[in-house]
């Protein structure tokens, strides 16, 4: 066999897992997307922005820029049905593997320091119970962000990752979103429902959702690069993950409507997330005018410390973020185990732990030291993720061309027409986006100084 050429590379491809239906896949894409972007990041930034008015242009963005992008890592996955490297080789472009590499490693980046928040979110579950932090959240919040008590529950999130991956697509993976993301969406209806009822809620609304057109054209400039990124990183583009989760697709059914319906369901979700926090905190009188940590560990955290049962219902919001925050998770560390599950002949288990465990110990400085993680993140979203997704677009649009365009259009009855709108879209709307994004990014590092890590 040697003689004839290469050893048959991929010896698994026969046995490769799929997902059991395909509302499975559509769960597990949503489970990804929907993590701590849309819970301690959109709706804040959508209040600041303009309210109604930012919501609008965010939808623009999402369905203009995001959707196209989403469905050229959806072509490429599902075409090639083998991890975001190898993928691009199957498709017959060797060179362009380097693409593949650039999701996975920012995947494997974002993964280490996004488990470290996970851990927070664990201690904070717990401490809704024990009342921990009701007495002085500010400097709760700062005890257990960082040293021994963050990295042992950095530990514990990423053991728990690793046990879902390590259960495979079908048993892990598709079984556990699929009971995932229901729950946030039941868990949060039921909280904004009792948000609904405090006094003061109508002013959180109105902070929420009421228009502002002021708001919205006084920072003009700085909203339509945020909301354009907003949309890639909650739509988890440039990971690789949703390459990853494509491949793992059987059979031809319309990328179109499964995307659409993913990236409606993330919206949904970041709206219902504002739905039950903006009410909550004006009901309090604590000032919404944060985003990020601070917001949830903070703000969200003295809201339930003031209110009565802040117990029960701390404890219910921590859940959601730790099952928002698990979904997305598992997405990252499944792009890895695909890549090796793929190349090598180890276990999934093995290949989960062990590639857990090195994901862990990048994470150390993160959980050491929150200027670490800060560092971290911003490398990742001004630079590594933008040029990622720029990747993935040139290749899609401009390298693999029509061969993506007859994909996107197997098992869709929507028409050339519509095919070719998105092939163009790509092309140039949305690289346009991105290379803004990129530029932008490119002066917070190197102008702002963000490049140089805190030694
Ligand atoms: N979409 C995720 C979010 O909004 C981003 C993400 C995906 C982060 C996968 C980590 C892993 O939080």
């Amino acid at each position: 066999m040697r003689l004839i050429g290469k050893p048959a590379k991929h010896i698994h491809m026969s046995e490769r897992e799929t997902w059991a239906t395909r509302a499975g896949f559509i769960l597990a894409a949503v489970g990804s997307a929907v993590g701590l972007g849309n819970i301690w990041q959109f709706p804040f930034k959508t209040a600041q922005f303009g309210g109604s008015s930012f919501l609008v242009v965010y939808l623009i963005a999402v369905l203009g820029i995001g959707l196209p992008a989403i469905l050229a890592e959806f072509v490429i996955g599902r075409k090639a049905n083998l991890n975001t490297i190898d993928a691009f080789e199957k498709l017959g472009y060797r060179n362009w593997r380097i693409v593949g590499v650039l999701g996975l490693a920012t995947g494997f980046w974002i993964l280490s320091y996004y488990s470290v928040v996970g851990g927070w979110v664990l201690r904070y579950i717990a401490g809704s119970l024990t009342g921990a932090y009701f007495g002085d959240p500010a400097a709760y919040f700062g005890q257990v962000s960082a040293g021994m008590d963050a990295l042992v529950l950095h530990a514990v999130f990423m053991a728990l990752v690793i046990g879902i991956v390590a259960l495979g697509i079908e048993d892990g993976i598709e079984k556990a979103t699929k009971l995932m993301v229901p729950s946030i969406v039941v868990i949060l209806i039921a909280l904004a429902v009792w948000a609904f009822t405090l006094p003061g809620a109508g002013e959180g609304y109105a902070y929420f959702l009421s228009p502002n057109f002021d708001a919205l054209t006084a920072n003009f400039t700085e909203i339509v690069p945020f909301a354009v990124g907003q949309a890639f990183f909650s739509l988890s583009l440039g990971m690789g993950a949703m390459i990853t989760y494509a491949s793992y697709i059987d059979g031809d059914e319309s990328l179109f409507s499964d995307s659409l319906t993913i990236v409606v369901l993330n919206t949904f979700v970041g709206v219902l997330a504002g739905l039950v926090v903006l009410p909550l905190l004006f009901a309090q009188g604590i000032d919404p005018n944060t985003s990020g940590a601070g917001a949830v560990f903070v703000s969200v955290a003295t809201a339930f410390a003031e209110l009565p049962a802040g117990n029960i219902l701390g404890f219910f919001f921590f859940v959601v973020v730790l099952v928002a925050a698990l979904s997305s998770a598992i997405s990252l560390l499944e792009v890895v185990v695909s890549w090796a599950v793929d190349n090598t002949s180890y276990s999934r288990p093995v290949i989960a732990t062990g590639l857990g465990s090195v994901i862990f110990a990048l994470g150390i400085p993160s959980a050491w030291d929150t200027a670490w993680l800060t560092w971290f993140d911003t490398l990742a979203y001004q630079l590594l993720l933008p040029l990622s997704v720029l990747g993935i677009l040139v290749f899609v649009g401009w390298v693999y061309g029509r061969p993506a365009l007859a994909e996107l259009l197997k098992g869709s009855n929507a028409g050339e027409g519509l095919g070719l709108t998105w092939l163009w879209t790509a092309r140039t709307v949305v690289i346009a986006g991105v290379v803004g994004t990129l530029i932008l990014g490119f002066q917070t590092l190197f102008v702002g100084g963000a490049i140089v890590p805190p030694f």
